[in-house]
């Protein structure tokens, strides 16, 4: 079980150290990973914050090469360089304002997957692609375009572009059946499983309904995990949800 919190473009110094100072008393649990996805510039902090905790630390994209000329690119190497295991790549916020397109995306995910990260594939449909029914289609399309040679380390999070940040997410059945879509995608040209997270307006009120869905193996937070009480809530439930299903000790 995966919980994954995209901190976007928000939060200080300040601010992540309250939220890290929150978190020494919390009793965590090894059945859970949870992994912090801060601006870059934070990253180094949040790592040296965290010490001990069991909290991984991700980027939130990354240059699809290695090294070289490109002023102001980060590359995975350097991700990799300061302690992160995780990427997040395709975000549909940086496909729309970065105009990132599948080739770029699959691009930065074979150069993540080469400097030892693991990336996590952001695919969504726009709110016009699902009421025409062009949801799964165009889900297909995103994995096909952006699907790496070798996937082994891969995630894929699925984010419905019209659920980010609204307070609206699918039926629990539409989500249901888009995770299952998706790892038949992948099965059907891989012949590999993945693990696929749901994100867009999970919070703290609907994270135990979410992660009884089947086909669900985590979540990708973005607002809800600004706040530590919430990122705690969403983690417990987490926690709750596998000691219920699995009997496995916290
Ligand atoms: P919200 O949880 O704020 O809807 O954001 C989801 C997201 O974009 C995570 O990457």
């Amino acid at each position: 079980m995966f919980i994954a919190a995209n901190w976007k473009m928000n939060l200080s110094k300040k601010s992540i150290s309250y939220f890290i100072e929150s978190l020494q008393s919390v009793e965590f649990s090894k059945t859970v990973n949870a992994c912090i996805f801060p601006p870059s510039t934070y990253i180094d902090f949040l790592l040296n914050s965290i010490g001990k905790l069991p909290i991984s630390v991700g980027g939130q994209n990354c240059h699809y090469e290695l090294s070289g000329a490109f002023t102001g690119e980060i590359s995975p190497l350097f991700l990799k360089d300061i302690g992160c295991t995780y990427v997040i790549l395709g975000h549909s916020e940086r496909r729309c304002f970065n105009n990132e397109t599948n080739e770029d995306i699959k691009l930065k995910i074979q150069s993540a997957i080469k400097a030892d990260l693991n990336p996590i594939l952001c695919v969504g449909e726009k709110l016009i692609d699902r009421e025409q029914g062009n949801a799964n289609k165009f889900i297909k399309n995103q994995i096909i375009g952006c699907l790496p040679e070798n996937l082994d380390k891969t995630f894929i999070a699925y984010e419905p572009i019209w659920s980010i940040g609204t307070g609206k997410i699918p039926n629990y059945s539409q989500i249901s059946e888009m995770h299952k879509h998706i790892k038949e995608i992948v099965f059907d040209i891989t012949r590999k499983n993945i693990k696929v997270l749901y994100g867009g307006s999970v919070n703290k009120k609907n994270i135990s309904n979410i992660l009884k869905i089947k086909d669900v193996d985590g979540v990708l937070v973005g607002g809800a995990s600004l706040n530590v009480k919430d990122f705690l809530a969403i983690y417990s439930a987490a926690v709750k949800h596998l000691c219920e299903n699995n009997n496995i000790e916290n």
